[in-house]
């Protein structure tokens, strides 16, 4: 199916913390959802043929100075929209309604009451909680509307029944509403008239089948990273067009304990692709040596990846394509992913590469999101433990050394992350945790073992939990785990005695200490 033929919602990003989570909810629903930023033009919101737009909700309020505005023929669309939040309140406002800032903002938790039955709340109950969060409140309809459902303080859903205008001033999308799934059900398959089938065995025909068609008679080639992405990547790819792709896994001398090994192995004997392992530790730790600023690193790291897979790939012969493992969250122009954090770390990535070496790139995962490639993943016969293997930075163990990078430091910080990796998961906690690791830290502190002093290095624990990287907070740890990675590395890790543990946030720290 193509682009166009697919059924499809669109999602017009205010700028909601949430948008992205709308856009998940809606797939899982089995409907294939995109997001664009509020203000693009009509004419690119027709073009997409949607069958029913939503409007997230946002952080500004209406009266605000700058607040976003869509372009108002949206609201002219001939299909169902359903507008959240501040999504509703522009809605409302564009169409003449009057909208006021509120005394008494409702944030959190609110018990609702249906009013009057509606195709939006059918089969919910009349009673139901919900997510708010919103200051304005409607004070007027525009004409044709009608109040459906009310909390003690506002007005909490309200719609045109012939025109298929929909506001709600809660988040359907978040777990603490109550029947959040079937609100948004009823809007596609009630009210838009979705059919639904949309899932990751769909979409590995239809991406197969793209690639096939891009790629002709031609050749690929695939950098693979260890991680769930790029290998998801590959076997997509290699369904397509088998072995005329070729994967490259770099050994880049900052991978985790044994990890060059085990994917090799992985991908070779499991998975069967055909993959090239190349040794270049001693290339980039050369490039490496006495080097201690963090984006410094990241740029060697960067540069060097680069050179290696270009000399490697100019000996494969001919190649015409370069398969990335990029994913939605990467693709959309959203609002509100792009967030400062973007910019404060240089990612490596890369970017480079496919103008240098003429390549055409092959993407077959800019339409989904990570849980949805962990579904792809598992269509496609990758085990569990590597499905759910947790995010691992580019630059890998060198970001998680603070100063110099050695290779002393490396089988340091390579042997307290495998302790901190078997506990956690032996204590079962592996797959609810976003990303757990130890970070070697420069400095040295004073112990005892046995009678004599020690004057060793101290290991930092992190473990954090989140949903996209973008913000995180540190996990509680229960302390039985912590006391025996503690005891764990000072025992068996030779140079280290002290464990400490980071109980810092993102904002305003970050996840990686580097
Ligand atoms: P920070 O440290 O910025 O990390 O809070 C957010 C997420 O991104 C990962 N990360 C990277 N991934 N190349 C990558 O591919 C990088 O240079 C890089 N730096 C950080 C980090 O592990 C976390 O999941």
């Amino acid at each position: 199916m193509s682009f166009a033929e697919r059924e499809s919602i669109l999602i017009l990003d205010f700028g909601s913390q949430y948008t992205q989570l709308i856009a998940r909810r809606i797939r899982e629903a089995g409907v294939y959802s995109e997001i664009v930023p509020f203000n693009v033009p009509y004419e690119e919101v027709v073009s997409r043929h949607p069958v029913g737009i939503v409007l997230s909700g946002g952080p500004s309020s209406v009266f605000a100075e700058g607040a976003p505005r869509a372009d108002s023929r949206v609201l002219e669309f001939s299909g169902p929209i359903l507008g959240i939040c501040y999504g509703m309140q522009w809605m409302i406002q564009t169409l003449g309604g009057d909208v006021r800032p509120s005394s008494q903002r409702e944030y959190g938790r609110t018990e609702v009451e249906v009013v009057e039955g509606s195709e939006l709340f059918r089969d919910i109950p009349r009673q139901t909680v919900v997510w708010m969060s919103h200051g304005d409140r409607i004070e007027r309809l525009p004409d044709g509307f009608r109040v459906v459902a009310r909390s003690t303080t506002t007005v909490a859903a309200v719609e045109h029944n012939e025109k298929r205008r929909y506001g709600i001033q809660f988040h359907p999308e978040v777990a603490h509403t109550e029947k959040g799934r079937e609100l948004l059900r009823n809007f596609l398959f009630r009210i838009c008239g979705c059919q639904g089938g949309w899932s990751a065995a769909s979409f590995i025909s239809e991406a197969v089948e793209a690639v096939r068609r891009q790629v002709g008679s031609g050749s690929a080639v695939c950098g693979l990273s260890g991680g769930v992405d790029s290998t998801v990547a590959a076997l997509l790819v290699q369904r397509a067009i088998g072995d005329r792709l070729t994967c490259l896994f770099v050994d880049n001398g900052l991978l985790r304990k044994n990890e060059f090994n085990e994917v090799l192995e992985l991908c070779r004997e499991h998975l069967h692709l055909n993959v090239r392992g190349v040794d270049a530790s001693q290339r980039f730790l050369r490039r490496l040596r006495d080097v201690e600023d963090p984006e410094q690193k990241r740029k060697i790291i960067g540069e060097e990846f680069i050179r290696v897979f270009e000399e490697e790939a100019s000996r494969l012969g001919p190649v015409d394509f370069l398969v990335q493992g990029t994913l939605y969250p990467d693709v959309i122009e959203s609002v509100s992913v792009r967030g400062p954090s973007a910019v404060i770390k240089s990612h490596h990535n890369v970017g480079g590469l496919p103008e240098r070496m003429r390549l055409t790139l092959i993407e077959p995962l800019r339409e989904l999101f990570k849980d949805e490639v962990r579904k792809v993943g598992r269509e496609l016969g990758l085990p569990e433990p590597f499905v759910t293997r947790q995010p691992f930075p580019g630059p890998g163990l060198a970001v998680r050394i603070i100063g110099a990078v050695t290779e002393d430091r490396l089988h340091v910080l390579r042997e307290a992350d495998a302790v901190v990796q078997q506990e956690i998961r032996a204590a079962g906690l592996y797959e609810d945790i976003w990303q757990s690791f130890a970070v070697l830290l420069p400095i040295r502190s004073v112990g005892v073992m046995g009678d004599s002093r020690t004057y060793e290095s101290v290991v930092a624990v992190r473990a954090v939990e989140s949903l996209d990287g973008m913000t995180a907070d540190w996990v509680r740890l229960p302390y039985d785990v912590l006391t025996r990675i503690s005891s764990r590395i000072v025992n068996e890790v030779q140079g280290v005695n002290r464990v400490v543990y980071d109980v810092s946030s993102k904002p305003p720290s970050t996840i990686e200490w580097e």
